[in-house]
């Protein structure tokens, strides 16, 4: 069967997860969102603006300063609004560091785990959905999109300069210093190599080819073991999602947190705005992997077109979603910048 939405009244720190209740945010408490008596069911957007997600390292001037406004208002919501940052980075804690049983499937006693599953792809671009439209509709700007950090190409594989202003909204403390102006290493294992930048690039474009091609040839590398209800989250993580993406996030994070924070753990991961540009290039490559056709199709088994998650909406609406209204961006409202896909003539 699939997974069903988790019950959210029923959140709570799970003695697996290793955090006590209280320990795991400033703020106190744990990372369950506030609660909602009513559930809507997802309904596809009209009448609105297409979004196009541009590369991050290409932004105007205009639109750093609208996404910056963006993340501002969002932080500034009070603690307990469902679209305040923090909550907005709860809900990756709380899907991902055992807050949520799954009870609604009638197991209560196995966690949810999106992770190293073929529910990393959807969990995450719905995830994004509601973010991208909570931003926009702070700034009153229906059109405005997520930029995706474009590290599969040379001139984007460093962290987008205006993240590094301290006085910006998207700036975050907790990242690693020594990473801040470097080339991203996509194979990051927790040390740095002493290749040069050449070298890093040219290791980079290799690693995009092999995971999105040589090592993604079906549904299943592409996307993930099967997670289904009953079961427990081990079935082993798709291509992109062991890497490029984990080394990422590990490449960001800061080694002088005890725990990789922010980037470099699920708990605190969604705090660094840096996330969700990261997660929006993944999500690309979701987009991207399924236009070189043949065998790179959606996955068809039932029990992950129908797996449900809940998320709130920019009305702060509870609203319940299914993996299968996800799998067409268009269809979403959405679609990313084109821009060169270098690594597709990096056949080792
Ligand atoms: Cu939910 Cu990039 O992790």
């Amino acid at each position: 069967a699939p997974l069903a939405a988790p019950d959210i009244s029923k959140c709570g720190t799970n003695p697996l997860s290793g955090f006590k209740p209280g320990e795991n945010t400033p703020t106190g408490g744990d990372c369950c969102p506030p609660n909602s008596t009513l559930i809507k069911d997802f309904e596809f957007p009209t009448n609105q603006a297409f979004k196009v997600r541009p590369a991050a390292h290409l932004l105007s001037a205009k639109y750093i300063a609208k996404f910056n406004e963006a993340i501002k208002r969002m932080k500034a919501l009070p603690e307990d609004d469902p679209r305040n940052f923090l909550q907005q980075a709860h809900i990756h804690c709380a899907y991902c560091n055992g807050a949520y049983t799954q009870s609604s499937s009638g197991f209560p006693d196995i966690e949810i785990q999106i992770h190293n599953s073929w529910l990393f792809f959807p969990f995450h671009r719905w995830y994004l959905y509601f973010y991208e439209r909570i931003l926009g509709s702070l700034i009153d700007d229906p059109t405005f999109a997520l930029p995706f950090w474009n590290w599969d190409t040379p001139a984007g594989m460093t962290i987008p300069k205006y993240f590094n202003d301290p006085k910006s909204a998207l700036f975050d403390t907790k990242r690693n210093q020594a990473h801040l102006k470097g080339v991203v290493d996509l194979g990051y294992n927790g040390k740095d190599t002493d290749a040069t930048d050449i070298e890093k690039v040219k290791n980079n474009l290799a690693i995009m080819y092999r995971q999105m091609v040589t090592n993604a040839t079906d549904p299943t590398a592409f996307f993930g073991g099967e997670y289904r209800a009953g079961k427990e989250p081990i079935s082993g993580g798709g291509s992109v999602e062991q890497s490029p993406h984990t080394p990422v996030h590990r490449w960001v994070g800061d080694p002088r947190e005890p725990n990789g924070e922010n980037l470099g753990n699920f708990y605190s991961a969604g705090r660094d705005t840096l996330f969700y540009c990261h997660h929006s290039n993944v999500d690309r490559m979701w987009s991207l992997w399924k236009m070189l056709g043949g065998k790179h199709k959606d996955i068809t088994d039932t029990d992950w077109l129908n797996t449900s998650f809940v998320f709130y909406d920019e009305n702060k609406n509870l609203v319940r979603v299914y993996v299968k209204d996800c799998l067409l961006t268009n269809q979403l409202g959405y679609d990313y910048q084109r821009v060169d896909v270098p690594w597709l003539k990096s056949k080792p």
